[in-house]
């Protein structure tokens, strides 16, 4: 009898034991499939490790699967190799303000260079189909005095077009970019976003999404003529669009074509590659996601090689607008065009004749265009001087540039390539913006920002929101949970942290 009983309050204390060991183990830690190896999703694997598992976030993460359709990570950061040499074909400038950017660039050990191509060194035309409307002096000394000359020759030819008007250009610029900052604040002082408006609003930058650059410029008190010439030849340049992009893809714009410009030694893509690299991820190539159903609490991604991969968690780092990803139950995100760029590089010599010049060396180094009919470029830059007559040259445009265009442009051709780039959105104002998690569960698109802006660091800053989003969704899950909440003061966090 007392053996019997003994044997069963020893069975039940095992099974009591047992049920407890069970619910006080912490479920597996998520897994996360990203789809796209650009900087978005390179982004997103490595702030899930390094938040994950810090005095932030007590979430674990799993596995982190990363699927890329083509053989190469990088996405819109990609090199392109004319006549033996290394250039890059897409995202080339880096703001000396990109922080997260400049941090990759630290954490990987990569090499800063100053691009040759940033506007502030070259000689500028402005080209308006049948005159250059604006020309700086051009100079091919190499001696610094008499470039230095030039070069402040040249601020006070542009002042004495513009006037003061440029004053309040970099002003408007460098009042956004302090609003963007805010991005970079401590945890403490800076909640997860569940939506693209929220983000914006907090930093105030949402009101530039909802008028265009060239009412927020007037607002301003920039002259036409500054809006009509400078400013559209930037915005044609960074973004192939007009000045009725909106006032926020503006002042980006703007603010990429200022000075201390920068970009990575070897190509920007190797920020995506290292990222990934150093991220503990399982990178797919030549992997293309068809479809993306959720089964039972899971993501299931299938690819066209006909594997597929189940994850808790699922995140989308590519704009959607121009794949055809089958989404079972069906996502729905406001229509958005995509902008396509075309690159064209040709290794040659133009020819003066088609700028009504006799001479080669009278073509300014960037030539940039007014918005006319008249004009079947955006803009042509000299990226490398090899001698007087043979050059690489980079063009920009909104249509494939013919061979009978280029024929009339180039008395010299050796080499051309020619890349058509979804590049970013086509821009408008007000912006509409995609949610940022398209189930209300844990499919996230990264890429809703960038009906905001569409850069390296906007995309690596929408990521580490992302990031922080699923974090903050599945901290608390395992361990305690409090140790989470203790680590923020400001209430705002708590909010998120049990979603
Ligand atoms: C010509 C050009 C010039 C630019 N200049 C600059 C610049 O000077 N500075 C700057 O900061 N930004 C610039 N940008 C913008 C910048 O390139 C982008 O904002 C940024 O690179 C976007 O990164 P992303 O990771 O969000 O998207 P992407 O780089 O486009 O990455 C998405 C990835 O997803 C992959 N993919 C898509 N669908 C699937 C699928 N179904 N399955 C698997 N993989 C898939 C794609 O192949 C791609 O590799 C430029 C862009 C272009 C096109
Ligand atoms: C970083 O790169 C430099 C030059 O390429 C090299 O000398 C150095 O050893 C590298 N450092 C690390 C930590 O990898
Ligand atoms: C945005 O616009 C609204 C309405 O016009 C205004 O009340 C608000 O102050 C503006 N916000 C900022 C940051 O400019
Ligand atoms: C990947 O990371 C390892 C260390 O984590 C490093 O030794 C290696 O050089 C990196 N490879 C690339 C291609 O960055
Ligand atoms: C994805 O693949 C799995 C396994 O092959 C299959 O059962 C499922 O039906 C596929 N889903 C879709 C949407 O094709
Ligand atoms: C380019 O082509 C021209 C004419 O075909 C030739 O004379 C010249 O040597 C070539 N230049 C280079 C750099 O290959």
């Amino acid at each position: 009898m007392t053996e019997k009983l003994t044997k069963k309050s020893l069975l039940t204390t095992t099974l009591i034991f047992t049920l407890l060991l069970l619910s006080s183990a912490s479920p597996p830690p998520p897994t996360v499939c990203i789809i796209g190896s650009g900087i978005g999703g390179s982004s997103v694997a490595h702030f899930l490790r390094r938040y994950s598992n810090s005095n932030h976030y007590d979430a674990e993460i799993g596995q982190i699967r990363i699927f890329e359709r083509h053989g190469i990570v990088g996405g819109r950061m990609a090199t392109i190799s004319v006549a033996g040499e290394t250039f890059e074909a897409g995202a080339s400038i880096l703001h000396p303000k990109n922080y997260h950017a400049l941090e990759f660039t630290k954490l990987l050990n990569l090499t800063i260079k100053k691009p040759p191509s940033s506007m502030s060194g070259l000689s500028l035309g402005i080209w308006d189909g049948h005159k250059f409307v604006f020309k700086t002096f051009t100079s091919n000394s190499e001696i610094p005095i008499v470039q230095r000359f030039v070069s402040l020759a040249n601020s006070v030819k542009m002042f004495i077009r513009y006037g003061l008007s440029l004053f309040r250009m970099a002003n408007f610029v460098e009042r956004t970019v302090d609003r963007f900052l805010k991005y970079y604040n401590a945890f403490e002082s800076r909640p997860v976003f569940e939506s693209v408006e929220e983000m914006l609003k907090w930093a105030g930058l949402c009101n530039l999404t909802t008028r265009t650059l060239g009412e927020e410029l007037v607002e301003a008190g920039l002259s036409p003529l500054l809006i009509e010439e400078l400013v559209t030849v930037i915005t044609r340049i960074n973004y192939g669009q007009s000045v009725s992009i909106s006032g926020l893809a503006g002042a980006v714009s703007l603010a990429g074509a200022g000075g201390s410009l920068w970009s990575i030694e070897g190509g920007n893509w190797q920020m995506a590659a290292g990222l990934i690299n150093e991220s503990n991820v399982v990178l797919h190539l030549h992997q293309e996601i068809e479809s993306l159903s959720y089964v039972a609490g899971l993501y299931e991604l299938n690819s066209s090689k006909g594997e597929s991969y189940r994850c808790e968690v699922a995140v989308i780092a590519t704009p959607l607008d121009e794949l055809n990803i089958h989404f079972t139950p069906s996502i729905s995100i406001p229509e958005r065009k995509l902008q396509h760029t075309f690159t064209t590089f040709v290794r040659g010599c133009l020819n003066p004749k088609y700028f009504g010049f006799n001479m080669v060396s009278v073509i300014p180094e960037l030539v940039g265009t007014t918005e006319s009919s008249d004009v079947p470029f955006s803009s042509i830059s000299v990226l490398r001087r090899h001698n007087e007559k043979d050059m690489t040259y980079k063009i920009f445009s909104r249509q494939l540039m013919s061979e009978e265009l280029l024929d009339q442009m180039f008395s010299v051709r050796n080499e051309t390539i020619k890349i058509n780039w979804g590049a970013y959105p086509h821009y408008h104002a007000p912006e509409v913006f995609a949610a940022v998690i398209l189930d209300s569960k844990n499919l996230y698109y990264v890429n809703a920002f960038e009906n905001a802006a569409s850069t390296i660091e906007t995309s690596a800053v929408a990521a580490e929101n992302v990031a922080r989003l699923i974090l903050s969704r599945f901290s608390g899950q395992q361990g305690s949970g409090i140790s989470d909440l203790k680590s923020f003061g400001d209430g705002k966090y708590q909010m998120h942290s049990d979603l």
